[in-house]
């Protein structure tokens, strides 16, 4: 026997996708139900970038949760990259006219979860969706030992890259774009105030190095590390070497060391599925795209995703129209595929794939042009602080 449950949009994941899309819809009137197969606790205890564009910054603000973000938030105007030796700045407000919120992702998920209340289901097991092809999809699932049926007019699949929602696509229906690459992120979080007030992106011979933060008091780096390399060959001195040794001398002398508070290996691949739409179903952030890290665009696509799902929601949900939703998938993925070839390139650029002298010399040579070409520098600022939003067809 299943517990019978209403609502117009039924929404799979309570990451920073699901739950910003069911904060906007409340927002506007528009009923949605969560379902979460984690805890809370787990769920925010996850460690991500929070480097915000401020496209991003802005639907965090129209949902009414960017309180604490433009008070704890770290505006950050440019970055620096690193190689040969020298630093180069890249003007991100001079260039591109905007900057950067370096904000946590654990924080969003904080103030999200504060204001989306009772409409997430933590601790969803089982989650299945049905019948996405007719007016009357559903959503079945189990809580606290009882099984339920949640019956809706839509369903947001925003279960991120291992959920259930893209996999419940025929096969026949969806597209896999994908590219891995042969190397790892080893990361590290630790409590000490970081190098400098921006980011530092290095090219070393050795390998790729990122010098972030959390806060003026948190840092987090990163060093390339081979894709089978695991945490317990990296003690925390020899990651503070490894960090230094891939820094030009001034900024090395500035590291501050401390002991790790968390310390991780992430791998590194581009994905995309195409469309991210099927009849009711809709595919938003991880579920439908994933981008290597080194251009920091996985939460920002997520948000862009948001930004037009929620319209053509609200469109629909006012006066019947389906205009946008029916563009949701072209619109998402003009911008999905500009954020992937431009995270694709900043990683060729920045990562030793091979002893191969003449590739070195080739991104080295490509450095030295970005360092010199306002043009090419321009190019960078444009897409690390997110291309503006193609204008959605007028609604008829
Ligand atoms: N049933 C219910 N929930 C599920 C299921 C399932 N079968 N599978 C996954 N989930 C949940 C996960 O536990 C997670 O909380 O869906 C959520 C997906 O969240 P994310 O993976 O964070 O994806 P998204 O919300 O799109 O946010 C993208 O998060 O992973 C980072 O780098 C990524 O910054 C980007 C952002
Ligand atoms: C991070 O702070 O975790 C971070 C910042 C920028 C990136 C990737 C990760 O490009």
């Amino acid at each position: 026997m299943s517990n019978v449950k209403r609502t117009r949009v039924a929404i799979v994941g309570a990451g920073p996708s699901g739950l910003l899309l069911s904060k906007l819809l409340d927002d506007h009137g528009i009923d949605s139900i969560v379902l979460e197969r984690r805890s809370r606790e787990h769920v925010e205890a996850r460690v991500r970038a929070g480097l915000l564009e401020w496209s991003t910054v802005e639907l965090l603000n129209e949902a009414g949760v960017g309180e604490r973000m433009m008070r704890e938030g770290l505006l950050h105007g440019g970055f620096a990259l690193a190689f040969d030796g020298r630093m180069h700045r890249i003007d991100l407000e001079g260039l591109a006219g905007r900057p950067m919120l370096v904000y946590g992702q654990t924080e969003i998920e904080r103030d999200l979860a504060d204001a989306t209340g009772d409409q997430v289901v933590w601790n969803a097991h089982d989650v299945a969706i049905h019948d996405v092809d007719g007016s009357a999809p559903r959503v079945t699932y189990s809580a606290d030992g009882t099984h339920n049926e949640l019956r809706c007019e839509f369903i947001a699949g925003c279960d991120g890259y291992h959920g259930v929602t893209r996999k419940s696509v025929p096969t026949g229906r969806i597209a896999h774009y994908e590219r891995t690459y042969p190397f790892g992120w080893l990361g590290i979080l630790a409590d000490v105030p970081p190098v400098g007030d921006e980011l530092i992106y290095a090219n070393h011979a050795d390998g790729f190095a990122l010098c972030s933060m959390r806060s003026r008091a948190r840092s987090r780096y990163y060093v390339q590390c081979a894709l089978d390399d695991r945490i317990e060959n990296w003690p925390d001195e020899r990651f503070w070497a490894e960090l230094k040794g891939r820094l030009p001398a001034e900024q090395a002398a500035r590291v501050v060391e401390g002991p790790s508070i968390e310390k991780s290996i992430a791998p590194l691949r581009s994905f995309v599925a195409e469309p991210m739409r099927f009849g009711r179903l809709f595919l938003v952030g991880d579920a439908a795209h994933i981008v290597p890290p080194t251009g920091a665009k996985g939460l920002n696509l997520a948000a862009a995703d948001v930004r037009v799902l929620h319209e053509g929601l609200v469109e629909y949900c006012r006066n019947g129209r389906t205009t946008l939703i029916d563009e949701y998938s072209e619109r998402a993925l003009s911008r999905v595929w500009k954020a992937t070839r431009f995270s694709w390139w900043f990683t060729t650029l920045m990562h030793k794939f091979s002893d191969d002298a003449f590739t070195r010399k080739l991104q080295l040579a490509e450095l030295d042009y970005l360092a010199e070409s306002p043009a090419a520098s321009r190019a960078l600022a444009e897409n690390y602080t997110g291309l503006p939003f193609a204008a959605q067809r007028r609604a008829d």
